[in-house]
């Protein structure tokens, strides 16, 4: 029987369909990542991995796992893993796009108007008992409706959360590699990240984390933005550069930032990000409805079984490591 290492509790009907197929070694702890040394030592001997975002799956890992056949992560985005190594090796490597579109767009939407709005800042002051009354002044935000939105990669997220603008009367600017047929149903224009930057009073991120979106958003970027702008971050934490946008948010540079990714995650206790009243800061939640998380487990789940079996996964990241 075909061996699985699962790095962490998922849903139970996902964890049922591998165990109909795979003799499964789980991580137990829901709330932890399995330490290193563990991933070292589970994979050796094992067929497939089902790994987590928090897990590094490089090229050690893989090379301590001779007979892995598939790396299957429960994330869209992959690049804790080492693709390259793996697809040298004739490993598949999975992912879980598309079901989560919606619902981090929806996470990028609340962040859009709990930074722009204040919510996070004026609640904490409401219940720190500081409100002695309603005030011409008080918390004062940026408006969202009729603001332009710039969304940094037109792909599927960045698209749907492009597609909810349009109820708030938004102007919409995109920067991506190339310009993309899907803006025009959406309304969106083609900028370069400079004029993209310069011009919206709120900048979304949606790229994948590479090497080519390390730092995109640097001391520099940050500088072209208006001093109302408010930058969303759904996407990877180390795409912003997240001191020079600590600098950028005390210094009134921009107005207020929304993150639900961080450089490091969980942050360090004195990361200048959580002590500042212009940040809203979530612990990597943009997935995380009770029905998403269940679908990305089963995709998942989809992915490895069809490995095991021979088959095509159906969210293969690297098709050239596959031979049918
Ligand atoms: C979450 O960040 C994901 O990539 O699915």
């Amino acid at each position: 029987m075909a061996k699985v290492y699962i790095t962490r509790p998922i849903a139970d009907e996902a964890l049922a369909s591998i165990r109909g197929a795979a003799q499964v070694a789980l991580w137990p702890n829901p709330d932890l990542p399995p330490p290193r040394e563990v991933i070292l030592e589970q994979v050796r001997g094992v067929d497939g991995v089902l790994c987590l975002l928090t897990d590094t799956i490089d090229a050690q890992v893989i090379d301590a796992g001779p007979s892995l056949r598939v790396i299957s992560n429960l994330a869209v985005g992959y690049d804790n893993i080492d693709v390259a190594a793996a697809t040298a090796r004739g490993i598949l490597v999975c992912n879980t796009p598309g079901v989560l579109t919606e619902t981090t767009a929806d996470l990028a939407w609340s962040l859009i108007m709990a930074a722009a709005r204040r919510i996070p800042e004026a609640e904490r002051y409401l219940r720190a008992g500081s409100w002695k009354s309603w005030s011409p002044q008080l918390m004062l935000g940026q408006d969202v409706h009729g603001a332009t939105l710039g969304v940094v990669g037109l792909g599927r997220i960045g698209q749907a959360v492009a597609r909810r603008a349009s109820g708030f009367g938004m102007r919409i600017l995109y920067a991506d590699l190339a310009p993309k047929p899907e803006a025009e149903a959406l309304g969106a224009s083609f900028a370069e990240l400079p004029q993209l930057l310069r011009e919206s009073d709120i900048v979304s991120i949606h790229t994948p984390l590479t090497d080519r979106t390390h730092h995109l958003i640097g001391a520099k970027e940050l500088a072209l933005m208006k001093p109302s702008a408010v930058l969303i971050n759904t996407a990877r934490g180390a795409i912003v550069d997240g001191k020079a946008l600590a600098d950028a948010l005390r210094g009134g540079c921009i107005f207020a930032a929304g993150l639900d990714v961080l450089e490091s995650e969980p942050p360090e206790p004195d990361d200048p990000l959580l002590h500042l009243d212009n940040c809203v800061v979530l612990p990597h939640i943009g997935s995380a409805s009770v029905a998403t998380r269940t679908r990305m487990a089963t995709m998942a789940a989809e992915n490895v079984l069809a490995a095991l079996e021979g088959r095509r996964p159906p969210h293969l990241v690297n098709p050239e490591a596959f031979s049918p």
